[in-house]
């Protein structure tokens, strides 16, 4: 569809929602938290559906006793699922949680149009976005929070699935679940106990500590393992939010029958691993011939044993052990614990020899660490990112500035007379770049000029955050 086309057809859908009524029936879109899945939809016409989804910030289980300040859609990691028809029109409404310390907004794969609604449902906390969309395309999409830092928003669990039915639906299956897989990066590492802080550093690496199905290690075994039937046809909705990592999807001890290629049209039969990209999907059938534990895992085996992305269907049923020996313990559940090895390399870096090289070194550190969120002109943006052009709040105390770096930032201050409540991660940039990154700043935008050393910045880094 060309661009043009696209314009006239959003610019009908919003008139129609400025008239007194959409031409479709309205009904309001029904959410499932995982591991379910909205029924399917039996209507045969189009409906102007109506979303409402929240976004909060909260406290929840990684795995046991470790605690994750988890970031979310509807209070759950994946999000809520959402399930429409091909042509229906979608009415969203993203509502940010007065308690949220971020700003949060939500790109829908499904989405024919800019960010995939990223620019139009960015919600301060407090506040509720409303726009509109119309699902062209069938198919199994991922949706995910796309405010910057984008990456810490995905990682720290803001993605789920919006499944788009064709127009003659799907086959009919017994049961249907919803699955997502997630990596996640702490201070600590896998099964460090205590409430574990994001790490944007491991992040930034791709080094996962924990890779996990629904969010944390365990929210799909034991008792809650996803149950079956011997004789029922299974159909898993996978999901992957990334941030960073492929999976591999794989069930021990099953065989895909039917595999809709990355969440499309497409189908492939007899498939024993398939993989799911980040931000990507696919959705797999599958007949349970005989009793047992059938095991989900990211079939990249040491994420399974060691990283939790592992998950069990517990089937029901008459005994067949020609086809499962029996053999697997519990003791294969039981996370291992790993073992890093790391080799120490050499590598160089240019050092500033001068003001005017920290500050030419500073601009490319800005750009990569701190653009995203204070802006590239410094101007921050309201209600979430302080400015740093003219910034009282720095040019008062530069050191301020290392502070925040160094140690994060978090609650309230006030920036020339605003006042900002966000996070701020703690950025692992080492003495010589943060005082590059620092004089940059400090000689940008009006600033009142000057350089920040490496001694300065080490001296902040010894004290606690304030
Ligand atoms: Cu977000």
């Amino acid at each position: 569809m060309g661009v043009k086309t696209l314009w006239i057809t959003l610019a009908i859908t919003a008139y129609s929602y400025l008239g007194t009524a959409s031409a479709l029936p309205v009904e309001d879109a029904v959410l499932t938290a995982p591991p379910h899945v909205p029924p399917a939809i039996s209507r045969d016409h189009n409906a102007r559906v109506v979303v409402h989804l929240e976004t909060i910030e909260k406290i929840g289980t990684m795995a046991d006793g470790v605690e994750y300040v988890y970031w979310s859609f509807g209070g759950t990691v994946p999000g809520s699922f959402i399930r429409v028809k091909e042509g229906d029109e979608i009415e969203f409404h993203l509502s940010n949680h007065p308690s949220s310390k971020m700003p949060h907004n939500i790109d829908l794969h499904a989405v024919t149009g800019p960010g995939g609604g990223a620019v139009s449902s960015f919600t301060a906390p407090g506040h509720t976005s409303t726009f509109a969309f119309q699902a062209l395309n069938p198919g199994l999409y991922v949706y995910h929070c796309a405010t910057a830092p984008v990456g810490m928003h995905i990682a720290n669990g803001m993605y789920g699935l919006i499944l788009v039915e064709p127009k003659d639906g799907l086959p009919k299956v017994d049961r249907e679940y919803y699955v997502m897989q997630g990596d996640f990066y702490t201070k600590g590492k896998y099964g460090e106990a205590g409430l574990q802080p994001f790490d944007m550093e491991k992040a930034i690496e791709e080094n996962a500590d924990y890779v996990v199905f629904n969010g944390a290690v365990g929210s799909l075994t034991g008792e809650n393992s996803l149950t079956a039937k011997v004789g029922e046809t299974i159909r898993l909705y996978v999901g992957n939010g990334g941030p960073n990592l492929v999976s591999s999807f794989h069930v021990i001890g099953e065989i895909f029958d039917t595999v809709y290629i990355e969440g499309g049209d497409a189908k492939n039969h007899n498939i024993q691993t398939t993989l799911v990209p980040a931000g990507g999907s696919a959705i797999v059938d599958f007949k349970v011939q005989v009793p047992g534990n059938l095991i989900m895992v990211d079939h990249s085996i040491f994420r399974a044993f060691n990283k939790g992305a592992l998950g069990m269907i517990n089937v029901k049923g008459e005994e067949d052990k020609v086809v499962y020996s029996g053999k697997i313990s519990d003791a294969i559940y039981q996370p291992e614990g790993s073992a890093i090895q790391t080799i120490e390399g050499e590598y160089q870096v240019a050092k500033a020899q001068s003001k005017e090289d920290k500050i030419t070194f500073g601009k490319r550190i800005y750009n990569a660490n701190c653009a995203a969120c204070h802006q590239p002109n410094g101007q921050g943006i309201a209600q979430a990112f302080p400015p740093l052009a003219k910034s009282d709040y720095f040019n008062e105390d530069p050191t301020r500035g290392i502070s925040a770096i160094v140690h994060g930032l978090e609650g309230p201050i006030k920036v020339n007379g605003e006042s900002f409540n966000s996070v701020m991660p703690a950025m692992q940039l080492d003495d010589d770049e943060l005082a590059n990154v620092l004089t940059f700043i400090l000689n940008s935008w009006d600033n009142k000029g000057g350089e920040i050393t490496v001694e300065q910045v080490q001296k902040v880094r010894k004290q606690k955050a304030h």
